[in-house]
Formats: structure tokens, C-alpha cells, sequence
């Protein structure tokens, strides 16, 4: 499959490059920094949302599907970006998010002003009979996910911002208009679509309350409403086109789910993004906590998930950050004393599995979260409700902080660290959100002396050229290990062991025969362990954070 052996870079471009000096990031910046991404020898890049938005939701609040948000360009500098990164032959990757519109979208603002036709393409419900809100469903970004519609008796649905208001996709009108934003991208090269949380979209039409104890995001994720209507988009829209990539992003999705979306046989979607791993230092099902991560469950995840995606003849993307994620290195490994250690390990768990890895702006250079002191330095709309929820609730201002600074999406959102000056090399002017380690961590001074993006790009450099990472099977290994997660690929006969060390201790690990007689393909240590060493004993000693890949012998 065309995209087995691809890896993809995600731009997120208000915190790229700033090329215009506004200290928002730009499309011309990113246009301006092609030579670099090109250097990592990514396929593809998949870029955030830069269309025209109020920016509630930085950009996935969408009041303009067809045009540029002037502050971050113009049409011809979208078509001149796809057209430089062709040129190096890497595609591009435009993010769809079809499940809601901006209150400032056109059809909202025509439905508002009576337009019945329009109307019929939200959500828009009266009160229950004792007046309570339509549903009991809560809004992902807290709250009710009801508003008043205007000053009318109904309410519209939005499942994130007040001010995103989900399309009603039953609709065959709305299908059609969304189909044909697809394809005015495809029709100007984008050969790659990012489907934003597309599994929500199969609402039903008679919706319910949620009873007591029951998970209100069942009720209307994945249903069977979905698939035929992926189908379709499939076929209206990208099916035809050789090349394209597609990837669908998977609230609270299944196993079994995302084998039905990814299955080639079902003509819906190339891979899925599902988030069940990223959830494991969740405290419950809490986000907004600060608890240690539970390494088994994440073991347990990656793997039941590697093992059930292959029996269904599915596709994962691999990955362990983007915007809307904390920075993993901070999550699962351990920035103060082993910082290259363990992203590269990291680095190695996700381009070595089966599955398409993203890479995403920044992680190539180890970029950690900021250090802020105040909920001043925050902008993101999520991080803001969750420390007045938090407030409400009786949490402790200092407690509701720290919560914030380990779950806030802007973790990832900071500018990217060219250089070490005051604004990162990003910005001539202060940034809509400042950078805290461009000192330690930028890609200058990675690019004169550190390890980390080199590792990467020969991770992006064995997936190309070796069908045993880009097509073999995965088969877990040593799965009761506590603080070892590993894996065996195997293609043609060929088989690669991967093991990644979790913790900043040194970590033993049997070693079957096979590989003790075999030879290192990757590790992120300078000096390689001696494998016949481990013959006589049979086991092998991992350092911190050690990633090592065995091929057999
Ligand atoms: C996705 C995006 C996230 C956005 C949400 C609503 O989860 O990745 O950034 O807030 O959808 O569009």
C-alpha cells in the first residue's frame, strides 16, 4: 500500500514560521522552511487548519472553507506552498473538519436569520417537556453542548465550542457542500485529507438523554450511521485519485471500528487516529488530572491495538503527539535527566511499528512543554474552561494550575525553536504564545551537535528503504515486562525485534537465540550493546531509556 512506507510531518502553521511579522505563523513561513522539512525526508505534511476563522478553536472553527484566513495569507500562497513542497516531492495533507462550522458561517448566520433551508443544516431542537436542554450531553470542551439558537425556543448542538456548531450530515445538501470542499482541495493538488473527529458526525435524528452512569460519547460516536457515510465521501470524493492518503480522526473509538474504517475492502479510510494510549496518565477517566502514567496500560494498549488493527486487515497511524496533545516526552519520558534518551525511544516505539508515523513540528528536536507561571500565558479555549471547571469544583487555584500545565493543549501549540533568541527564531515580535526552552532546545544547535534529528531522519530513511518496517507483521514481545515494551516485525523471512526501555533505570530482558545471534539495526546509544555478550547469560541489559532494534541472525 502506497502509504505503508510514508511518513508524515504535521505543520501547525500559526506556530511554524512567522514570516510576516505579526507573531502569528504564516503559510509563507512554512513555504520559506521547505528546505528543512525536506531535509527530514518526510512524504508528506499534513498542515492545521489556516482557513478563515474567528479563531475560537484556533481554526477548526471554520467560517470560510474556500478561502485563506488573511492572517495567516492568501490563496496564492496556498497554492504556491503545495507547489514548493511538490516540488521535493512531498505532498500535502489538508485537514477537514466537516462535523461543525463556525457560528460565523455563512449557513449558520442564514439559518439565524430564518433561512429554513439553511436551518436543516444543524442541529437545532426545542427543550424536553420539563424544560430541560434537548440532551444531557455534555460538550467535549465542558458545559452543556446546547445553545439557544438565536432568540428563537430552539437550541443548536455543538459538541466542542459554543461556537461550532455541529452539521447535521442526514442532511444530503450538507453532504453534497461538504463533498465539494474536498474536492476544490484535491482539485488544487491537496492528495492528502486529515477528517477531523469524523466519527461523530452519525448522530442520530430522535436523539436521547444520556441515563445515569452512562457515557453520553457512546451514544453518538462511531454509529452504524458513520460508515455508509464515509462511504460515500470515499467515492464523491478522493476514491478516484491515485496517491491520496487519508486518515480519519477517532474520538473514543474500537478496535473493531477502526479495523471497519481502515479495511480496504470497505472503501472508507487509509488509517485512523485513536487517542485510548495517550490516555493512560488520565487519572479515570479524568483528563484534567495530574497523575503519573500506568506503563502497563500502555503497553497493554499499543499492543492490543498493533495485534487487533492486523487481524482485521486494518491501518493505525502511529504517533504519540500533535496540537492537541502534551508533549510525550514529558508524559513518558524524563526531560531533566535523560532527554535525548528518551525521545529517541519514543521516536524509535512509533516509526518502527506497524503503522504510518507522524512526526509532529518540533518532536524532531526534542521540544519539551513550556514552563508558564500563570493561566495568563494560556490561550486555548479547553485549557481555560477546564480551570474554572476545576475552580467550581473546589480544586485549589495552585492544584487547577498544575493540572494546566500538565494536560493544556498549548503544550504542543508553541512556536517552533529555530534558533535560541528571545522569540525562538520564529517571530521578530512577540508570539500569541511565547516559548519557555528555545535555549536548551532549537534546531540550530540539534543541527551542530544533537542527536536527536539524526535519529529521526534515519527512522524516516529505514522505513523507505526496508519493506520489513514499512509491511511486516507485528507480533508482541515480552509482554509482561514492566518497563519494557517490545516487538518482533517479520517479512519474508526477515525478522526485527524492537525494544524500548520506559524508565530511567537499567531494564534486563531475555533474549531468544535467533536474535542473541543476530546484529543491532538501530540503537539510540552511541556505544551498541554486544549481543553475543548476552548469548552466554541470555539477556540483555538496556540502559535509560534505551531503544535498541535486533535484526535476527
Ligand atoms: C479535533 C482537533 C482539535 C479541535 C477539535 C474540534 O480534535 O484536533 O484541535 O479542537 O477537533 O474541531
Amino acid at each position: 500500500m502506497s502509504f505503508h512506507d510514508k511518513v508524515i510531518y504535521q505543520v501547525y502553521p500559526k506556530s511554524f514560521y512567522d514570516s510576516s511579522g505579526n507573531g502569528i505563523g504564516d503559510l509563507r513561513g512554512i513555504i520559506e522552511k521547505v528546505p528543512y522539512i525536506a531535509s527530514l525526508g518526510v512524504d508528506m505534511v499534513w498542515l492545521n487548519p489556516f482557513f478563515v476563522s474567528p479563531q475560537n478553536d484556533n481554526g477548526y472553527d471554520i467560517a470560510n472553507y474556500y478561502e485563506v484566513d488573511p492572517e495567516m495569507g492568501t490563496m496564492a500562497d496556498a497554492e504556491e506552498l503545495i507547489a514548493a513542497l511538490g516540488r521535493e516531492g512531498i505532498g500535502v495533507m489538508f485537514d477537514m473538519v466537516l462535523n461543525h462550522v463556525s457560528t460565523e458561517h455563512e449557513w449558520f448566520q442564514r439559518a439565524l436569520a430564518g433561512e429554513k433551508e439553511y436551518q436543516d443544516f444543524f442541529y437545532l431542537r426545542p427543550a424536553q417537556a420539563d424544560g430541560s436542554l434537548p440532551t444531557n450531553w455534555e460538550s467535549k470542551f465542558g458545559g452543556p453542548c446546547w445553545s439557544q439558537f438565536g432568540n428563537t425556543d430552539l437550541y443548536y448542538m455543538h459538541l466542542y465550542d459554543v461556537t461550532q456548531a455541529d452539521l447535521n450530515w442526514h442532511n444530503p445538501r450538507v453532504r453534497e457542500e461538504l463533498f465539494k470542499v474536498v474536492n476544490f482541495w484535491k482539485d488544487k493538488g491537496v492528495r492528502g485529507f486529515r477528517f477531523d473527529v469524523l466519527n461523530v458526525i452519525g448522530k442520530a435524528e430522535e436523539l436521547r438523554d444520556a441515563t445515569p452512569g452512562e457515557n453520553d460519547k457512546l451514544i453518538y460516536t462511531d454509529t452504524e450511521r458513520v460508515h455508509p457515510w464515509v462511504q460515500e465521501l470515499h467515492r464523491a470524493t478522493f476514491g478516484d485519485t491515485e496517491g491520496t492518503v487519508t486518515v480519519g480522526e477517532m474520538s473514543s473509538t474500537t478496535i473493531d471500528s477502526s479495523v471497519h474504517y481502515t479495511n480496504p475492502a470497505n472503501e472508507e479510510l487509509d488509517m485512523v487516529f485513536s487517542f485510548h494510549h495517550l490516555k493512560v496518565d488520565y487519572d479515570g477517566a479524568e483528563k484534567w488530572s495530574a497523575v503519573p502514567f500506568d506503563f502497563m496500560a500502555l503497553k497493554g494498549l499499543l499492543t492490543d491495538w498493533a495485534v487487533g488493527i492486523q487481524a482485521g486487515g486494518g491501518w493505525q497511524a502511529s504517533f504519540w503527539n500533535n496540537h492537541d496533545q502534551p508533549r510525550a516526552i514529558n508524559r513518558f519520558g524524563d526531560v531533566e535527566r535523560y532527554h535525548a534518551e528518551s525521545a529517541t525511544m519514543l521516536a524509535a516505539a512509533v516509526h518502527l511499528t506497524r503503522g504510518t508515523p507522524y512526526i509532529y513540528q518540533g518532536e524532531e528536536i526534542g521540544m519539551v512543554d513550556p514552563v508558564y507561571s500563570s493561566m495568563a500565558n494560556y490561550v486555548d479555549v479547553e485549557s481555560h474552561n477546564a480551570f474554572d471547571i476545576l475552580r467550581a469544583r473546589g480544586v485549589s487555584e495552585d492544584e487547577a494550575f498544575r493540572i494546566v500545565t500538565k494536560k493544556s493543549r498549548d503544550n504542543s501549540r508553541t512556536p517552533m525553536q529555530w534558533d535560541a533568541s528571545e522569540f525562538a527564531g520564529f517571530s521578530q515580535v512577540k508570539p500569541w504564545l511565547m516559548p519557555t526552552s528555545q535555549t536548551e532546545i532549537n534546531v540550530e544547535r540539534e543541527e551542530a551537535e544533537g542527536v536527536i534529528l539524526p535519529f529521526y531522519r534515519e527512522l524516516v530513511r529505514l522505513r523507505h528503504e526496508m519493506p520489513l518496517i514499512a509491511e511486516g507483521s507485528y507480533e508482541p514481545f515480552a509482554r509482561e515486562h514492566e518497563s519494557v515494551y517490545g516487538f518482533v516485525r517479520e517479512h519474508e523471512g526477515q525478522r526485527l525485534l524492537v525494544l524500548c526501555n520506559f524508565y530511567g533505570e537499567d531494564a534486563a530482558v531475555h533474549l531468544p537465540a535467533e536474535f542473541a545471534a543476530g546484529s543491532v539495526l538501530l540503537c539510540n546509544y552511541k556505544n551498541e550493546p554486544a549481543l553475543d555478550a548476552a548469548t552466554d547469560a541470555g539477556t540483555l541489559t538496556l540502559r535509560p531509556y534505551e531503544a535498541v532494534a535486533v535484526l535476527a541472525g
